[in-house]
């Protein structure tokens, strides 16, 4: 079966084309990231208007990448089975485009749509590569959601924590910016911190230490990030910075972020005892949050532990295929609407 993914919850528009939750034909993404760098984040209205711009001629590259040039009607007589869209969570004005375009091409070619949860899809984003156990644990880490779910069996999805404030992208994003590094500030301040940790070395990095890491002496798994904000702010109110000041706090940055991650993941899978672990959302492209989780493989021993490569961690169409092949639920199209508030656990 070859699905059709579309998704525009945000600022990238994408559009993918996955042959059994498995082969990619093609993977387009078109981010305006950096019309949002001016901005030093998304401006709802600004994105919108790039997702409408952009959808028809990434649809249009997508299908042509996959099977050739064609009026684009004509995929649909035999190579495109269903499609897919994010239907939410995200920006209303982003999800729309992509919603309407969707149940637009469906309506034309009569097609199932199957709507995805952008949230489970980004999960999803390891199936690409290797088929997880269940059970099994997930820590979702994006810009606007941290999310920690243990999955006893495909499609039953409880959530047993998650950030009470802040995500961990969010987290990322809004020191960046404190620290003058452009948006998206997750890279920007993983760049800065690897210059930080090569005049140091490794084996000094645990000696960073300077922000806090809330609720990691409770027995939970919530996270809070709002708090390094303020202490980044704070820390910064009677300094000037000159360049290794950046590098050395984007390096302080990152560890308690990852930190506070690592901390409530391993107290998850001693509890759980899950066979998988699986690691997931833009965060997740993270170096260092790799390193350390590839650490828990050894202490924890973790069956599986997986992190998709890093251009499936971040926002892309070939997860919303690929979550829609392994939970196939299609809708009639006037059934579909966008849900900007979708939770990671919510049926659709
Ligand atoms: O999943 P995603 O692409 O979009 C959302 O669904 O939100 O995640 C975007 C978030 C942004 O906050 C961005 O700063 C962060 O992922 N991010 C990273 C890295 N790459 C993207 N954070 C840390 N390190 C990275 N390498
Ligand atoms: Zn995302």
């Amino acid at each position: 079966m070859r699905i059709l993914g579309i998704e525009t919850s945000c600022d990238e528009t994408a559009a993918a084309v996955v042959e059994n939750g498995e082969k990619i034909l093609s993977n387009i993404v078109v981010s305006s990231s950096k019309i949002h760098v001016k901005t030093g984040g998304v401006v709802p209205e600004q994105a919108a208007r790039q997702q409408l711009t952009s959808i028809i001629p990434v649809i249009n590259e997508a299908l042509t990448q996959a099977f050739g040039k064609k009026p684009i009607i004509k995929y649909f007589e035999k190579e495109i089975d269903a499609i897919a869209v994010t239907v939410g969570p995200g920006l209303v004005g982003s999800l729309l485009v992509g919603v309407e375009t969707a149940k637009t091409l469906a309506l034309l070619s009569r097609k199932p749509i199957i709507p995805v949860n952008h949230l489970v899809a980004h999960i999803y984003a390891n199936w690409v590569e290797i088929k997880p156990k269940f059970p099994l644990i997930a820590l979702v880490v994006s810009g606007g959601h941290t999310d920690l779910v243990l999955i006893k069996d495909r499609g039953k999805l409880n959530r047993i924590g998650g950030t009470r404030d802040d995500a961990a992208g969010e987290a990322f994003d809004k020191t960046a910016r404190l620290l003058g590094l452009p948006y998206p500030g997750g890279p920007s301040i993983s760049k800065e911190a690897e210059k930080y940790f090569k005049k140091i070395g490794t084996s000094n990095i645990k000696k960073l230490n300077l922000f806090p890491r809330p609720l990691t002496n409770e027995k939970n798994f919530d996270f809070s990030f709002s708090g390094l904000k303020t202490a980044v702010y704070n820390y910064l109110k009677e300094r000037k910075l000159n360049q290794n000041d950046v590098e050395y706090l984007a390096a302080e940055i990152q560890e308690a972020i990852v930190d506070s991650l690592i901390k409530k993941c391993i107290m998850a899978i001693r509890k759980f005892k899950p066979k998988s672990f699986l690691l997931a959302g833009g965060v997740s492209a993270n170096k260092r949050l790799r390193e350390k989780f590839l650490n828990l493989i050894k202490t924890e021993k973790l069956q599986v532990f997986h992190v998709p490569t890093a251009n499936l961690c971040t926002d892309n169409a070939v997860i919303v295929s690929v979550c829609s092949f392994y939970n196939y639920k299609p809708k009639n199209y006037s059934e579909i609407s966008v849900k900007p508030d979708l939770t990671i656990t919510a049926e659709i």
